[in-house]
């Protein structure tokens, strides 16, 4: 196992800087996730790390050891999975597996041995006698992954590996990976561009938005504290509202942030609670079971047009009707300020 540290790493495609600018320290055993946008730049860091790109600028220490300039990727420790797997068809299982191994001249016993143990991991014990053809893709990816494992690397690198599942067995897979790293507490970095994904798996999540990282954090932090306002509406379904205040109805040139669960009927508030309210224009109701989300306008600000969304969890059963407004209100302690040129996060 080891920490891998990033230190103003670039790289620049012709006139694009895909990665511009990365400073970031993964711990020994972290589950670290990348997210972001598609194009933001999380495959070409990910390829960095792991030397299938050369970067134009910076450093990666695995370990505390630099690779960035001339430790090939065979050498650094390091096993990839990349979102197709990547399985060879006309190999069993076994020898998908197996593969990494063989290429190192393991002795055969050790092969046999790891590759049992890694496919016991995985519950894919099975289906070491089948070819890929025969797999369903959760069951794909599990090989992909024993794949990588079987190499006992000190840092695993995923691209997006769930991907190619569908929701259910998303569920479940992701599930599986987490216990399983857990268990045996490899450094990880894990790349993604959804959220859910990112919040139920990384210990920190790094947010990344055009080259850059923009926070690094727990879930919890980057979610309840955002930086700026490409975080804010980034992370969190339905994204945070924003809302440009009217000239002296708050500090100058901001933003007020707040998130859709926050937005409530007045009356459902404590009638002591500090919040600030708000006349919320309903005009389309959504019933999703669990909760309703409200989509309307605010008329009484100085833009009425944008649209607000208020997250009502079923046990609020105040009745909503479209085509009505209504009273909501945000607590004050859940206000966000952000300012309204560079985006940036206003504190205190
Ligand atoms: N080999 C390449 N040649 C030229 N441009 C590239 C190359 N690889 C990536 N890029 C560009 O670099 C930027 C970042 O690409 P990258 O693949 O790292 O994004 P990503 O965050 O992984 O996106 P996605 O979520 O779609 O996989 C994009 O603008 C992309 O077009
Ligand atoms: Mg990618």
């Amino acid at each position: 196992m080891a920490s891998v540290e990033i230190r103003n790493l670039r790289k620049k495609f012709g006139s694009v800087w895909a990665v511009d600018g990365v400073d970031l320290t993964i711990r020994d055993g972290e589950f670290l996730v990348l997210l972001g946008p598609s194009g933001c730049g999380k495959t070409t860091l990910l390829r960095s790390i792991a030397g299938l790109e050369r970067p134009s600028a910076g450093e990666i220490l695995i370990g505390g050891q630099r690779v960035d300039e001339d430790v090939p990727p065979r050498h650094r420790g390091i096993a990839m999975v990349f979102q197709s797997y990547a399985l060879y068809p006309h190999r069993t299982v076994f020898e998908n597996i197996a593969f990494p191994l063989r290429a190192a001249h393991a002795p055969r016993r050790n092969i046999e041995e790891k590759v049992r143990w890694a496919a016991g991991v995985f519950g894919i014990s099975a289906y070491l006698d089948r070819y890929p053809r025969q797999l369903s893709g959760g069951e794909r990816q599990r090989v992909a992954l024993c794949r990588a494992l079987v190499r006992d690397p000190k840092v695993l690198l995923l691209d997006e590996p769930l991907a190619n599942l569908d929701a259910k067995l998303r569920n479940t897979a992701r599930d599986e990976l987490k216990r399983f790293q857990r268990q045996i507490g490899t450094t990880t970095v894990y790349v993604t561009h959804d959220q859910i994904e990112a919040m139920g798996l990384g210990d920190r999540v790094a947010i990344m938005d055009r080259g850059k990282v923009r926070q690094l954090g727990t879930p919890q932090r980057v979610y309840e504290d955002p930086d700026d306002t490409f975080v804010a509406t980034f992370v969190g379904q339905p994204p945070m509202n924003l809302l440009r205040l009217c000239d002296g109805a708050g500090p100058p040139g901001t933003l007020l942030g707040f998130r859709p669960e926050h937005f409530l009927p007045r009356a459902v508030l404590r009638a002591a609670e500090d919040a600030r309210s708000f006349r919320f224009h309903v005009r389309r109701v959504e019933y999703l079971g669990s909760d309703r989300y409200l989509y309307g306008t605010l008329p009484d600000q100085c833009d009425p047009s944008p649209t607000f969304i208020a997250k009502l969890p079923a046990t609020i059963g105040t009745p909503v009707l479209e085509g009505e407004a209504y009273e909501f209100a945000v607590p004050v302690r859940a206000l966000c300020y952000f300012d309204s040129t560079s985006g940036l996060r206003r504190r205190g």
